[in-house]
């Protein structure tokens, strides 16, 4: 298999590698395949507020929307964020404010924390080593990224990539919330506990929220862990497998064809 045609499934073998799977089969092949986004904000009794743990609003009903509709809906949001500087992270030297990629239909919408250093340079999410790994794992699922839908909590990179604070979350959420209802997916996946807190308004650990399914803004919700950790904990990847699996369940997905 040669060029375009390849990529997919070099991406699939890539990442059955990060899990340790080295040897690949056809089945009834006679051998193994070689195988892998203010300061005025701050100032305010809000900034203080601590995590509000509240469910977020919602949800709202998803109109029927063809692709043309849903992407200029899209375009009106980030247009609304204009030069955003609603909370500190606008002062803590943002390059690019990051408010999504994919498709304005997806079926599966994957959000996480927020950008990194390479996602604040292009604008982008997920495109940093996090983000290999994030497109590895979507193209293992028998999907291309471009099917998919991702966002982050936050639009701005907090600095140092640290978590984000409250503040800044609860004023960005707004955001991400109104995409959520414009796509419109079947099943969101949160990547991390970060994403996970904000999207269920429950802070609990990611091991009592993985491997069963909740519900947000008319989506079912599945909890994973933060390509970041796993890069980290490469150990924990057949777990995250576990959780994708449950998601392509749901979504009739099987893996790419072998070979
Ligand atoms: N980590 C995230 O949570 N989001 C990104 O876009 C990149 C890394």
């Amino acid at each position: 298999m040669r060029g375009e045609a390849a990529q997919p499934v070099q991406a699939w073998v890539d990442y059955f590698r990060d899990l340790g799977i080295h040897d690949f089969y056809r089945p009834g092949g006679p051998a193994p395949l070689a195988g892998d986004e203010a300061l005025e904000a701050a100032a305010t009794p809000a900034a203080m507020a601590p995590l509000d743990l509240a469910p977020l609003p919602g949800p709202a009903p998803v109109p029927a929307a063809s692709m043309p509709d849903r992407a200029a809906a899209l375009l009106a949001i980030r247009n609304d964020i204009g030069d955003c500087t609603r909370c500190p992270l606008a002062y803590a030297g943002r390059r690019k404010i990051v408010f999504g990629d994919g498709s304005p239909t997806a079926r599966l919408m994957f959000v996480g924390e927020g950008p990194g250093a390479d996602e604040d340079a292009q604008g982008v999410p997920f495109v940093g080593k996090a983000g290999q790994l994030l497109n590895n794992m979507i193209a293992a699922m028998g999907l291309a990224r471009a099917e998919v839908y991702i966002a982050n909590i936050v639009k701005c990179r907090p600095p140092n990539n640290r978590v984000p604070e409250p503040v800044e979350a609860n004023t960005c959420s707004q955001f991400l919330l109104r995409q959520i209802d414009v796509v419109g997916p079947e099943v969101i996946v949160a990547l991390g506990a970060t994403a996970a807190t904000y999207l269920l308004g429950v802070k609990q650990s990611l091991g009592s929220l993985r491997g069963r399914w909740h519900a947000c803004r008319g989506a079912k919700l599945a909890v994973t862990y933060h390509p970041a950790f796993l890069l980290r904990d490469p150990s924990q990847k057949a777990e995250a497998w576990k959780d994708l699996r449950m998601v392509m369940g749901e979504l009739g997905l099987k893996p790419p064809a072998r070979g």
